[in-house]
């Protein structure tokens, strides 16, 4: 790099790469040629808009950081623990934050992770990264949901899997699709779900098939990635209630399941804190890979979100946080029932951040997306949730409810009706 960048002006030579080629794209990995990428930026640069109506990011609700209890716990840890909190952690996690995890998933799950089980990861997307980065092969075979989380189709797509999509339908993945491409001779090494209020759809897979899942990957020896990033996100049946989805892939299988979660969506992504458990073999794995790419997640964070969760702030946040997301869903479908046009449907989620909303036939999302900035509203086209040759999503949109303001939504959702009017 020196060589290129150092020499400049007009005695730069010709055996200079700076002066021979035209782009650096020329000098690109070849692995990074299947990477799109470009969705995932356009909807983090909607994020600061301030005169849009976004629907775009699945991003949490400010509202629910507790700033000042955070701020005081910052500064508590910065005098009293610096040698912790500022310092580099172990990179499976520091040893206190691992046991508070523990403790929380075996209240949640009824399961603890055992000896090697657990380690702490930078956000969500980091399990995903590391065990891309650690079991897959250029070819190997990687099933995904269809439509499904596009972060995940990078994550494996970078390490040049043959990734494959399986339908969804309002019990989440088709398991018996599924079955049926196994029965034919696909071998996957991974099997990617998010079964609880799914990103994009807000769907949901039902106990059955859970079971039924686990059962193929012990048949056939591939690996369930669990996804559990909505997994606490879910909605009252009645007031004072709260939903309690049917139990995780984890807690049935934890032989064949490596669970990923991630506080981005209840305590705040500006932490980067998640968590990978699962078979203490594969874990091990994933420690070598964190070594070499951010090797620990951040120990500030690791210390914040411990002190905040066993001062019990952590679960008070995600109580108000699930009432905030269930009424901004509810006003989502209503304002949807009052301004889309007829044909347009769209799913009710019981959870999580999101409406997936298909219009009517012949509507393309992705051109209307233009439309839709100069009414000053965003949202995510359905396309890029998909593999590109499955020739689905142009008619649908992803609606992230979650940071729109409840006096907003009507509003947005009318704007957003208007443009797809304008495009039957
Ligand atoms: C299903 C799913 N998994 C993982 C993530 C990424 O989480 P993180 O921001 O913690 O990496 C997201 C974020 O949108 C998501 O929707």
């Amino acid at each position: 790099m020196t060589a290129v960048m150092g020499k400049q002006g007009p005695d730069r030579s010709d055996t200079d790469r700076g002066a021979g080629h035209r782009s650096w794209d020329e000098l690109l990995a070849r692995r990074t040629h299947a990477l799109g990428g470009g969705e995932i930026t356009a909807i983090l640069s909607l994020a600061g808009a301030t005169d849009v109506i976004t629907f775009s990011g699945g991003f949490p609700e400010p509202a629910t950081f507790s700033t000042s209890v955070l701020a005081d716990i910052a500064a508590r840890l910065i005098a009293e623990d610096p040698g912790v909190a500022l310092q580099y952690s172990a990179t499976e996690g520091l040893a206190g934050t691992r046991e508070y995890l523990s403790g929380r998933l075996a209240v949640q799950e009824g399961r603890a992770p055992g000896a090697g089980e657990l380690m702490i990861t930078s956000g969500g997307i980091d399990c995903m990264e590391l065990l891309a980065k650690s079991y897959v092969d250029p070819g190997d075979v990687v099933v995904v949901e269809s439509p499904t989380y596009l972060g995940a189709i990078m994550a494996f797509r970078g390490y040049e899997a043959d990734v494959r999509g399986v339908p969804i339908d309002d019990s989440g993945m088709r398991v018996d699709v599924l079955a049926g491409l196994l029965a034919d001779g696909l071998r996957p090494k991974i099997v990617y779900t998010i079964p609880d209020y799914q990103n994009p759809t807000g769907l949901s897979m039902n106990a059955e098939r859970r079971q039924e899942l686990v059962g193929l990957a012990r048949r056939y020896g591939f690996l369930i990635l669990e996804d559990v990033a909505y997994r606490e996100l879910g909605f009252a049946t009645s007031p004072g209630a709260s939903a309690a989805p049917p139990p995780s892939l984890w807690s049935l299988a934890p032989d064949v399941v490596l669970q990923a979660g991630t506080f981005s969506k209840i305590f705040s992504p500006g932490f980067r804190m998640g968590w990978a458990s699962g078979p203490a073999e594969i874990i091990s794995r994933l420690v070598i890979a964190k070594q070499n790419s951010d090797q620990c997640a951040g120990a500030l964070g690791q210390r914040m979100l411990e002190e905040y969760g066993r001062g019990g702030h952590l679960d008070r946040q995600v109580a108000a946080a699930r009432m905030l997301y269930q009424r901004r869903a509810s006003l989502t479908t209503d304002a949807l029932a009052a301004h889309m046009p007829a044909g347009s449907t769209w799913t009710t989620p019981a959870g999580g951040f999101y409406v997936w909303l298909t219009c009517p036939d012949g509507v393309d999302t992705v051109a209307l997306a233009a439309a839709a900035r100069t009414q000053k509203v965003a949202y995510v086209p359905g396309r890029p949730f998909y593999l590109e040759g499955a020739g689905a999503g142009a008619n649908q949109i992803r609606l992230a409810y979650s940071r729109v303001a409840d006096d907003l939504i009507d509003e947005g959702i009318r704007r957003i009706a208007d443009v797809v009017k304008s495009g039957l």
